[in-house]
């Protein structure tokens, strides 16, 4: 059977449009297009089967495509329910790519659509958050008989990965890309800062100059999201857990001071800290009215929506991606995007130029460890450096501009212990 047999997408007839935001996306993304050159021409994956796990937006189907051009017969499904875009996964469908995933599915509907990606026993897999391989350990188990092994998107993926490696219960070798620099600087950092806003902007259409912005974790995304709300003209609060990463902040310019007293004040919380519950029913005793709350965190546990819910009388849509909830004492709090990722899902995303790096080392990834699989073993490894190298310089080359060589001289000096002059 064909993809547009097998696949189940939301509606083909959205192709069309799809195509579109593929084209614009490919012609922004010049190191994945010379990855594709490569891979035309020697076909890493001829006869294998990907199974990809993602956000299914146009960057994501051209990363798709270009696997698919080196050989493979790739099948995709979506990473968050929300982030799905229907036209795009009709696009793929009509580009020979087995797609299961659409917009909004139910809890259950979207884990049966991750499993379908499963059933053709794949031979690699792109995974963003860990839950292809977290099936492929649980109820999945069957289907990673001919697994030889993959590469991991995000933090909080990794983080699942190495618990299960640190168990002794990791079956299959996985690249951590996460942490690859020109993934967490760029992708983490710069990415996120601007498509977090794009995403609040789009969806609340109001100002962020002179709102107080509360950003919750200072790791890699939430630097980006701060360092943009300081551009935009909010004030700037950050809340941790990490001392060192608190006094990163102060350094940087911003307000800390934990969260209890950060709600009181804040306009605005964007959290982004991979853990669970970090704004909670305490915080929404003390919120100002008219607060809106947003995540860019993998998972939807950073807002505690059960808590939130149980201390409303009532919550309905106000805009496409808002909801109100109504406290016993009038206050209002707006939470975007169901909690979820508020770029991904209300939003597309990161821009192009910094997917294209993510998504080179995505695909140089799991060509190396096509490659590499028996060597790896069940463990779960960086980004080889040269690979990180690579993709800095196609970056560069793609962007017009050169760097300087180290001298033998210099290379020495740097070498050495005894030369101190
Ligand atoms: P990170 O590990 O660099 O940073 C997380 C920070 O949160 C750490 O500094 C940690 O100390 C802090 N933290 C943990 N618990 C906290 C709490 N209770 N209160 C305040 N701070 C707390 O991780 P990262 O790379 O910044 O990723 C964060 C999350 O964002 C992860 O879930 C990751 O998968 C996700 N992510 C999302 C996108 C996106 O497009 N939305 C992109 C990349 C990563
Ligand atoms: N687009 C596709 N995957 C993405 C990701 N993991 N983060 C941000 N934007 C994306």
């Amino acid at each position: 059977m064909g993809s547009k047999e097998n696949s189940i997408i939301a509606d083909l007839s959205l192709a069309p449009e799809g195509h579109l935001k593929i084209d614009w996306a490919s012609s922004h993304m010049p190191v994945l297009n010379r990855i594709r050159e490569q891979f035309e021409q020697d076909k890493p994956f001829e006869g294998l089967k990907v199974s990809i796990s993602l956000h299914l937006e146009a960057k994501t189907a051209y990363l798709a495509k270009v696997v698919q051009a080196g050989g493979a017969e790739v099948t995709i499904t979506g990473s968050n329910p929300l982030s799905t875009q229907d036209d795009v996964c009709a696009a793929l469908v009509e580009d020979g790519i087995t797609v299961y995933a659409k917009y909004n599915p139910t809890a259950a509907e979207f884990k049966a659509l991750n499993m379908k990606a499963l059933e053709n026993n794949p031979d690699l897999i792109i995974d963003d958050g860990g839950d292809l391989v977290t099936l492929l350990h649980t109820e999945s188990k069957e289907h990673a008989v001919n697994l030889r092994g993959g590469a991991e998107e995000t933090t909080t993926g990794i983080i699942r990965l190495r618990a299960l490696e640190k168990q002794g219960e990791l079956q299959f070798p996985m690249i951590a890309v996460n942490d690859a620099f020109c993934k967490y600087l760029f992708d983490n950092r710069y990415g996120t800062g601007q498509s977090v806003f794009d995403g609040i902007n789009r969806t609340t259409n109001l100002v962020v100059a002179g709102k107080t912005v509360v950003v919750v974790g200072y790791g890699w995304c939430g630097k980006g999201v701060a360092m943009r709300a300081k551009g935009m003209g909010a004030n700037v609060i950050v809340t941790e857990i990490d001392a060192i990463k608190a006094v990163e902040a102060y350094m940087d310019g911003f307000a800390v001071m934990p969260m209890l007293e950060a709600a009181k004040v804040g306009d605005m919380f964007v959290t982004v800290t991979g853990n669970r519950d970090v704004i909670r029913g305490e915080h929404y005793e003390v919120m100002k009215d008219g607060a809106i709350l947003s995540n860019a965190g993998h998972f939807d546990v950073e807002v505690n929506k059960v808590e939130l819910e149980a201390m409303s009388v009532s919550k309905r849509t106000v805009r496409r991606n808002i909801e109100e909830y109504k406290m016993k004492d009038g206050r209002k709090f707006y939470l975007l995007a169901e909690g979820r990722l508020v770029n991904l899902a209300a939003g597309d995303g990161h821009p192009a130029e910094i997917m294209d790096m993510t998504f080179a080392l995505q695909a140089m990834s799991l060509k190396y460890v096509n490659e590499q699989y028996n060597t790896i073993g069940k463990q779960v490894v960086n980004v080889p450096y040269e690979l990180d190298e690579q993709v800095a310089r196609y970056k560069l080359e793609s962007l017009g501009f050169g760097i300087d060589k180290l001298s033998a001289e210099q290379a020495a000096y740097l070498d050495s212990w005894a030369e101190g002059e």
